[in-house]
């Protein structure tokens, strides 16, 4: 009896286990968008044979612009048009995987849309008719946040402003891994704020930073005092926590030296305080010494005008 139940229980472990490593292998996406604006394609038409024809040239040996790709398929207004990019630490096996599911997916909860879009934690992919590459868009959005709160909300608000800034700076020009960076930065001895920010790699520069802009202008309405959360876009999208969930890369920015922190502006006014007090004590001991010295000079004078 108790035999049976622990072969029972073995059996069952290994379902369980068979079961969790294949629901882990693919990635749930985070969210999709049908777009109704730019209308509906019918059953037959050249637009559905475009688009089913849009990924039959990707493979993992297509050139690709570190983890951007580009899709057409036809022409002219029946034209299919997909742009995908990943993560800028994700190796190429990841990447297509996901661009794989993403347009599976799409295809299967948009059908006959002309236009969709899905964001996956590891890639975004989207395809219309109109013309999308180098195009900044930053409709639709969605929000993703921690319901834990921070306390220190003030200090925690300006160290994130600052750490994004300085994000965005970098990732605007590009890293080895495109536009594409992580950093981080303290906001006490005891807390830190790690973030994760992206553009699509066919962004001109300017591009890039009106919509990391854009994005950060969704911080209040996102996760205000929220320990974490995630804004994405079409062509840009970022994260943050106050634990490291990212693998470090080259495009690792540490911004722990900054001085426009909540913590650090404490610290940096305490070092301007002292440094005047420096300055103070220093003039006043060279007054004096210049005092004592024209007082001995005056004596030594003294004589010598007599
Ligand atoms: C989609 O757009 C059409 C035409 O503008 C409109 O009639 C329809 O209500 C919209 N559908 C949805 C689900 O928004
Ligand atoms: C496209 O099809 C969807 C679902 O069939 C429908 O809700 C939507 O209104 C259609 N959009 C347009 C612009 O006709
Ligand atoms: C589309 O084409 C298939 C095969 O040619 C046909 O069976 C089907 O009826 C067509 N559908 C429409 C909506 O025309
Ligand atoms: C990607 O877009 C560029 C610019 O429009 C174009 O020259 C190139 O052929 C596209 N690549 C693919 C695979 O569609
Ligand atoms: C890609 O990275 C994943 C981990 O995310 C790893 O399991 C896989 O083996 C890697 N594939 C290649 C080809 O390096
Ligand atoms: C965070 O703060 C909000 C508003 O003050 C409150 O409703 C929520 O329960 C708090 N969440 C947690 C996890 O404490
Ligand atoms: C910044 O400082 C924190 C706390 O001292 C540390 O954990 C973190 O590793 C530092 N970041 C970098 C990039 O060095």
């Amino acid at each position: 009896m108790a035999m049976d139940l622990s072969w029972q229980f073995l059996f069952f472990s290994l379902v369980t286990a068979f079961h969790v490593t294949v629901t882990v292998a693919q990635e749930q996406p985070l969210r999709h968008f049908c777009i109704n604006s730019t209308g509906n394609f019918t059953s037959n038409s050249t637009y559905e044979t475009n688009l089913n024809q849009l990924l039959s040239s990707f493979s993992l040996n297509t050139p690709n612009d570190r983890g951007f790709y580009n899709f057409s398929s036809g022409q002219g207004s029946t034209i299919a048009n997909a742009v995908a990019f990943c993560r800028g630490d994700l190796n190429s096996s990841d990447c297509s995987n996901c661009i794989n599911d993403a347009y599976r997916e799409l295809r299967n909860r948009c059908p006959y849309r002309i236009e969709a879009i899905i964001w996956y934690d590891y890639c975004t992919f989207r395809y219309t008719s109109r013309s999308i590459f180098g195009v900044r868009d930053v409709d639709p959005y969605f929000f993703m946040w921690n319901s834990n709160n921070v306390s220190n909300v003030d200090a925690f608000n300006q160290a994130l402003g600052s750490l994004m800034d300085k994000l965005r700076d970098v990732v605007q020009v590009g890293t080895s891994l495109g536009k594409f960076a992580t950093g981080s930065i303290q906001v006490t001895p005891f807390q830190t704020i790690y973030a994760r920010v992206q553009c699509s790699n066919d962004l001109t520069q300017y591009g890039c930073r009106s919509c990391l802009s854009q994005a950060i202008v969704y911080i209040p309405r996102c996760c205000d005092s929220k320990q974490g959360g995630r804004v994405s876009l079409p062509s840009c999208n970022f994260r943050f926590e106050i634990v490291r969930f990212y693998n470090r890369t080259p495009a690792d920015i540490d911004t722990n030296d900054t001085t426009t922190t909540g913590y650090k502006s404490n610290s940096s006014r305490t070092t301007i305080i002292i440094s005047i007090l420096a300055v103070a004590f220093a003039a006043l001991l060279i007054s004096n010494v210049i005092c004592i010295i024209l007082r001995f000079r005056k004596r030594k004078l003294k004589p010598q005008s007599k």
